[in-house]
């Protein structure tokens, strides 16, 4: 495989857009953020798309702006946290994408979205969304060729760890 792109998947919160961009300025790739991709894509925002078209038709509309996005190459994508959900996608990032898996604690992604409270998966009792999608996804982002627990670990100590494991 000739990787042309680097893929972030994981949970919401585990920070693909933070260490996306930073990756991305450290290998001097283009930054993509697969949600602002979507938005732009789709003329609304996330939250708007989940409450006029629903769900089904988000996770169309992520497909499609997927596959064309990983077109491109050198760019770090960060994926939105249920674009590793269909099968085509990740057959799609695993075909010519060095995809890093980003994990972390369920009270660590409760502190970081109760900083963001528009993401349409997670109304209502915030604790019990995370703990209930977190367990329905348990192993959704195995298929990552590496994960890192970014629980206890700095933006900069991420960056250096997926740097080094890329060569
Ligand atoms: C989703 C995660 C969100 C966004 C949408 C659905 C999910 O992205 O794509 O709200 O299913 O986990 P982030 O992981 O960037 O928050």
């Amino acid at each position: 495989m000739t990787v042309r792109n680097l893929v972030l998947v994981g949970f919401m919160g585990t920070g693909k857009s933070t260490i996306g961009k930073k990756l991305a300025e450290r290998l001097h790739w283009r930054f993509i953020d697969a949600d602002a991709a979507i938005e732009a894509n789709q003329g609304s925002s996330i939250t708007e798309i989940f409450r006029l078209q629903g769900e089904a038709y988000f996770r169309k509309v992520e497909s499609q702006v997927l596959a064309g996005v990983l077109t491109g190459a050198c760019q770090v994508v960060a994926t939105g946290g249920g674009a590793v959900l269909a099968q085509e996608n990740r057959d799609c990032m695993l075909a010519n994408s060095f995809v890093v898996g980003l994990k972390a604690s369920a009270e660590a992604i409760i502190d970081r979205v109760s900083q963001d409270t528009n993401r349409p998966l997670l109304q209502g009792n915030l604790e019990e969304r995370v703990h209930t999608l977190l367990e329905s996804r348990k192993t959704a982002y195995d298929f990552a060729h590496v994960t890192i627990d970014t629980t206890a670990l700095t933006v900069e100590q991420i960056v250096e760890e997926i740097v080094g494991r890329m060569s």
